[in-house]
């Protein structure tokens, strides 16, 4: 039988990794509280976030207050009440209204930094926030202030968390392409505080070719590209986010699966897939946490990252995205080393800072020891 842990183009530990793994292994046998221990402290990156998505009910009432906005909801408890979803839509149309009570350069700092102090106590490293600025411009708040809020929360990240984050600008996908163009003419003042571009908001009926011409701009223009793609729509939507867009990453792609070409195809390039657990129970994508095919999508040699979406709305930051996972599937130390390992993979960071980060997550693992040792 074929070991799927090799699987061409699959990360392989090293001998000293694979010794810290094994005691981890032997730990694990004494105490079920090793494994999250392990996923907790393991250095990481998040890949797919949506700023909007971090924005706690109770900051969002405090804004709400601060601007004499009002909210459809009496009450914190009220408004979470409301999270029971049953598709993307359903999670937009609130997740839209939760968002009109940011107008201030402040309110868009103040969401970013509880996200970022979030990011360092899950021993985040590197994280790439996505913004969804049409959500913001169509209400009369200018790019700069959605954009002049976000980067000083990243560059205070930096500074004082030692959290690296860079910002992502999301075409929303029900929205024309000629409005995308205009959100690029809009942002492109502001260049050096974003990296790159996503395609984001409600699939279905909204294919990626139907913002090809902004993406090639986009290409021209150097920025990176990613979109999501896969997520409640099919396989199509993802060979167009490869073929036509261009993208570096899928975000989510997790119905890739239903056919086999096109998982090859993301197999043997290494396409990274920011995958989203606890997002996909959340939104019914898959009936319940068991049957999440991440372990067979990552067992096919697919680059697979996990990531958080949208945590203030689906139950979860990042390592409660890794405890729900492994508690309900059959993963292991292994499987958390190439996970992380895929995650800095997968980044949008230059060689010299790719190669720290993997020292740092391989030294983590070589270095393991149990607390009780
Ligand atoms: N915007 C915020 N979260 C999203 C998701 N999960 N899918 C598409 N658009 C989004
Ligand atoms: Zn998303």
């Amino acid at each position: 039988m074929t070991d799927p842990t090799t699987a061409p183009g699959r990360p392989q530990p090293s001998p000293a990794v694979l010794a810290g793994l094994a005691r981890v292994e032997a730990a694990m046998r004494t105490s079920s509280a090793v494994l999250p221990d392990v996923l907790r402290r393991m250095p990481k990156a998040e890949l797919h976030m949506h700023i909007e998505g971090s924005l706690e009910p109770e900051l969002m009432f405090a804004l709400a207050q601060r601007n004499g906005v009002s909210l459809p909801y009496p009450s914190v408890e009220a408004l979470r009440a409301a999270y029971d979803f049953e598709d993307l839509q359903s999670f937009l149309d609130i997740y839209y209204a939760g968002a009109s009570v940011l107008l201030t350069e402040q309110d868009f700092f103040d969401m970013a930094w509880a996200y970022l102090e979030r990011a360092a106590a899950d021993h985040i490293c590197h994280t790439e926030l996505f913004f969804d600025p049409q959500t913001h411009t169509a209400r009369g708040v200018p790019m700069a202030v959605v954009v002049g809020g976000l980067s000083r929360a990243c560059r205070q990240a930096r500074e004082q968390l030692g959290v690296h984050a860079s910002l992502i600008l999301c075409f929303l996908r029900h929205l024309s392409e000629e409005e995308a163009f205009a959100t690029l003419e809009a942002a492109l003042p502001l260049r050096e505080h974003w990296i790159g571009v996503g395609l984001d908001s409600s699939e279905v009926g909204h294919p990626p070719e139907k913002f090809a011409r902004v993406f090639r701009r986009c290409r021209e223009l150097g920025l990176r590209v990613v979109a999501h793609a896969g997520e409640e729509g099919p396989p199509a939507y993802v060979w167009s986010a490869l073929d036509v867009l261009q993208v570096e990453r899928i975000d989510h792609g997790v119905q890739s699966a239903q056919d086999p070409a096109l998982m090859r195809r993301l197999a043997a390039s290494r396409m990274p897939l920011t995958v989203c657990p606890l997002s996909n129970v959340k939104l019914c994508v898959f009936p319940a946490m068991h049957q999440h095919n991440l372990p067979a999508l990552l067992e096919t040699g697919l680059c697979i990252t996990v990531n958080s979406d949208d945590p203030a709305y689906f139950g979860g930051y990042l390592n409660q995205n890794f405890l729900a996972l492994f508690a309900a599937l059959p993963l292991g130390p292994r499987d958390a080393w190439e996970l992380a390992h895929n995650s800095f993979e997968a980044a949008f960071i230059d060689t010299t800072e790719r190669t720290l980060r993997l020292q740092q997550l391989d030294a983590f693992f070589a270095h393991w020891q149990s607390a009780a040792a």
